[in-house]
């Protein structure tokens, strides 16, 4: 009987996306059951999987550095505490193991002598059935052992489970994996989950939440004191804690941006890039101990000193640690802008505050996804993509990025890096000519032609979510003939970032 493993974990094990295998499972070419699948099963259906072409971490090797950049992967080796404990754990399954197999071994030879014996005192007739009987049982016991034995996923999971543990969160459902030195806060944010959190530093107890069954282990100092009769519950905070072993949990997350309190905190510039000469890439970077909490598509507003000041979508996810990235356009007449192009350096202070809006991702469905970004509107399109790329659950994601000119699309190279690391992620970029702030004459309907060709082209876009964001005029015309095709506006999400 082969070895049954979540689909997170499947995924994980075949570098594929889960999204794909619930795909499969809906086809009916991956049989699943209770949200679990058979490692003989996966095999069968990802028979080019083998132990040494370590299909997972190269995967994710190429989603961090080309999508993230490399900033994000700072990935280690857990600690050797971890590391150790793990593997004691995994030596005390295999002690067990080794010890009911000897068990069973022994068991088998008894039942084979007490059949033997039988037969002894049988008839013709009843040895015949007992020499069936036996040869029955044999083909069966060769048959149980031999599958798992040379199954390269069995193998690849243990190694898997000895760099990574594996949480599940109640009563959520959400689930994640623990890599390197992570706490468990870092690697829910990094999965896409919006665990419950204040400070991130051990201060405030914000993320404090029961440990229901598992091992965690403290890596990082907190100040936070746990009352004990807390403790003894198994009340750990998730800001200070790694997973030794797979972990459940249970820990409050946001549902939506009504449980996203609103955040004041001194950021530090950190870089200020020019994508081109009217565009600039601002990397803003919040102090260890007040990371923002936001979702994926949301705004923020800038200050600089009293008198400046712009609401900006988040061009970045929080999957993406303490880094806060903006596209900012330079226009005329606009002070910020002006002031960031020309005077903004290095270590200055921004304020922020928020975040704002409700242009987020739907997560509770397995849908195909398509976004639509109009010139910067890219910035909380790219935030979104982040995310849902994190959550690894999309069954396909299709990008058309749209700009007035070749310049709008100043971070091509993005799209073209997601689509390369990624089986199910296509891009398209397209430049329209004209200036898709005003569409001015017969614009509007120019953009809805192209609109259409898109749709004729994979009309399978039109059965999943669209997300549209961009200038206003661009974004009510994507906006309006999206549901004009009968979509309705439960699938159609739209933002005018500017
Ligand atoms: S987030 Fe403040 S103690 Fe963990």
């Amino acid at each position: 009987m082969s070895q049954s493993i979540t689909l997170s974990r499947a995924a994980r094990l075949v570098g594929v996306t889960r999204g794909e295998l619930q795909k499969k499972i809906r086809d009916g070419t991956l049989p699943s059951f209770d949200g679990s699948v058979t490692l003989d099963d996966l095999l069968a259906s990802y028979p080019d999987a083998q132990l040494e072409d370590n299909t997972e971490y190269s995967r994710v090797t190429r989603i961090k550095e080309r999508a993230f950049g490399k900033r994000v992967f700072e990935r280690a080796m857990p600690d050797v505490e971890v590391l150790a404990a793990r593997i004691t754990e995994i030596s005390r399954e295999l002690s067990h193991s080794r010890t009911r197999t000897t068990h069973f071994n022994i068991l088998l030879e008894r039942l084979r002598g007490k059949l033997d014996e039988i037969e002894q005192q049988c008839n013709a007739e009843d040895k015949t059935i007992m020499s069936d009987l036996k040869s029955w049982l044999n083909k069966e016991i060769t048959a149980a052992i031999e599958p798992d034995y040379l199954n390269p996923l069995a193998v690849r999971d243990d190694l898997l489970r000895v760099m990574s543990a594996h949480v599940t969160l109640q009563p959520s459902g959400h689930d994640f994996f623990v890599d390197g030195n992570d706490t468990l806060l870092e690697a829910a944010l990094r999965a896409g989950v919006p665990l419950n959190y204040g400070c991130s530093g051990g201060n405030c107890g914000l993320c404090k939440a029961r440990v229901v069954s598992g091992q965690v282990k403290k890596i990082r100092h907190h100040d936070y004191v746990i009352p004990d009769a807390e403790k003894a519950q198994g009340y750990a905070l998730m800001c200070s804690n790694t997973a030794v072993t797979d972990v459940e949990i249970e820990a409050p997350v946001a549902g939506g941006v009504q449980d996203i309190p609103f955040q004041q905190i001194a950021a530090k510039v950190k870089s200020v890039e020019l994508l081109t000469p009217d565009i600039a890439l601002l990397h803003l970077q919040t102090p260890r101990t007040s990371r923002l909490r936001f979702l994926a598509g949301q705004s923020l507003t800038l200050r600089l000193g009293d008198s400046l000041s712009a609401e900006l979508p988040i061009a970045s996810c929080p999957c993406d640690d303490r880094n806060l990235l903006f596209h900012v356009r330079r226009m005329p007449g606009n002070l910020f802008a002006d002031y960031l192009f020309n005077r903004l350096r290095k270590n200055e202070t921004v304020d922020i505050e928020g975040p704002q809006g409700e242009f987020i991702l739907q997560e509770k469905t397995a849908r195909p996804l398509c976004f639509i970004a109009f010139d910067t509107g890219f910035a909380p399109i790219k935030s979104l993509i982040e995310h849902a790329m994190s959550l690894d659950a999309a069954e396909a994601i299709r990008l058309y990025w749209i700009g007035s000119d070749e310049d709008s699309l100043y971070l091509r190279n993005v799209g073209r890096a997601w689509a390369d690391a990624l089986d199910n992620f296509h891009f398209t970029p397209i430049v329209t000519g004209y200036n898709l702030r005003t569409l001015a004459d017969k614009r509007a309907e120019v953009l809805q032609g192209t609109l259409r060709t898109i749709v004729e082209d994979n009309p399978q876009i039109t059965a999943g979510d669209i997300y549209i964001a961009g200038p206003e005029a661009a974004s009510t015309v994507a906006e309006q003939f999206f549901l004009s095709l009968g979509l309705p506006k439960t699938r159609v999400f739209s933002s005018n970032p500017g």
